[in-house]
């Protein structure tokens, strides 16, 4: 699947952006980030105009970068203040500045020729709420990004890729039920678990003994942001009609999916819970558990990237109910693209 440009993608985490220069790749487009003296997060193209040294690699002078070949100097706007030698700036010397909106504790650039609307960013709050607690990664995907949105709107796979951790029969066992907002461009996938086991990342993090009422409320919101609304409470524990649903133990599962290569991914990943929020052997175990899981994803996804590169070019894909919300992502960012809707995902 190509890529679909004039959007807003996470390109790194706000603590990743300071005063190092940080080289991130989104949609094929080399980039550097810093952040300036004031605090505020910069993305340029990675490439000084000379001679193509990347920038990542030079060093920063107050706000401004010193290409580390042979000094053109940029400032935040990617416009050239300095050339080594001469007093005549050319004209053409600038390198491409990418809008970035700092939002939730994510850097997001725009990618796209477009002018963006900052208001469109969508939102993950629970990252910077006082009332949750985050425990985050970044794993890169020697894979198409295609491969991870499939992954995570089926989570029948928890049953298999994932038991021991978060997957138990019941997941794969349970019908999901899909619906798509055409005009939000937003896919809802939820598997309402009412008498579950309880998977050891659950007990252990909430302390439930015995079997447990497990929702996942999936909002896909393509191309980059996926939120997974967990709830786990005793079996038979449900939420009052109205006021807060205190009994239960809610944790917002977010991924931040940033096509880098055609063939390569971002996979931000960060666990906000309402629950142990003082307990930092909590928030170890956590990470600890989601960075598993998630290797397991990278190592089933990296796999099978391989596995797609050496086939023909078209290959014939069984679909079945579990593949509803993956093939509703599918059309919505191939409605982005503007390519017509393939059954193959390539
Ligand atoms: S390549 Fe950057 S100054 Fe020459
Ligand atoms: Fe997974």
């Amino acid at each position: 699947m190509p890529f679909a440009r004039d959007q807003w993608y996470v390109a790194a985490y706000s603590n990743e952006v300071g005063r190092e220069l940080l080289a991130r790749t989104v949609l094929g487009e080399p980039l550097v980030l810093y952040r300036t003296t004031a605090g505020t997060a910069v993305a340029l193209a990675d490439r000084c105009v000379h001679r193509r040294f990347p920038l990542s690699q030079s060093r920063l002078d107050g706000d401004r970068i010193v290409c580390g070949y042979h000094g053109f100097t940029y400032d935040e706007t990617g416009s050239c203040v300095f050339v080594p030698g001469q007093q005549r700036i050319p004209r053409t010397a600038r390198v491409a500045g990418y809008p970035v909106v700092e939002q939730d504790t994510l850097v997001w650039v725009w990618i796209g020729d477009a002018e963006p609307d900052p208001a469109t960013v969508p939102r993950a709050p629970w990252l910077d709420d006082p009332g949750y607690t985050v425990v985050r990664g970044m794993a890169p995907l020697n894979a198409r990004y295609s491969l991870l949105v499939d992954n995570l709107m089926d989570l029948s796979h928890e049953t298999y890729l994932h038991g021991g951790y978060i997957g138990t029969p019941e997941v794969a066992n349970t019908p999901i039920t899909t619906t798509v907002d055409e005009e939000k461009g937003v896919v809802h996938v939820s598997r309402h678990m009412d008498d579950a086991e309880c998977p050891p990342f659950y007990a252990r993090s909430t302390g439930i003994q015995g079997r447990i009422t497990r929702w996942q409320d999936i909002e896909y919101h393509p191309p980059c942001l996926y939120l997974l609304h967990s709830r786990i409470a005793p079996q038979g524990v449900y939420p009052p009609a109205e006021g807060p649903d205190s009994a239960a133990f809610h944790a917002e599962i977010v991924y931040a999916i940033t096509p880098s290569t055609e063939h390569t991914t971002y996979d931000f990943w960060a666990v906000a819970r309402d629950f142990a929020v003082d307990d930092e052997s909590v928030s170890e175990y956590l990470y600890q558990s989601n960075h598993t899981v998630v290797m397991q994803d990278v190592t089933a996804l990296n796999t099978l990237e391989q596995v797609i590169a050496a086939e023909p070019e078209r290959y014939q894909e069984l679909s079945i109910n579990i593949d509803t919300g993956g093939l509703a992502a599918r059309r919505l960012i191939e409605r982005m693209i503007g390519a017509p809707t393939v059954g193959a995902s390539r």
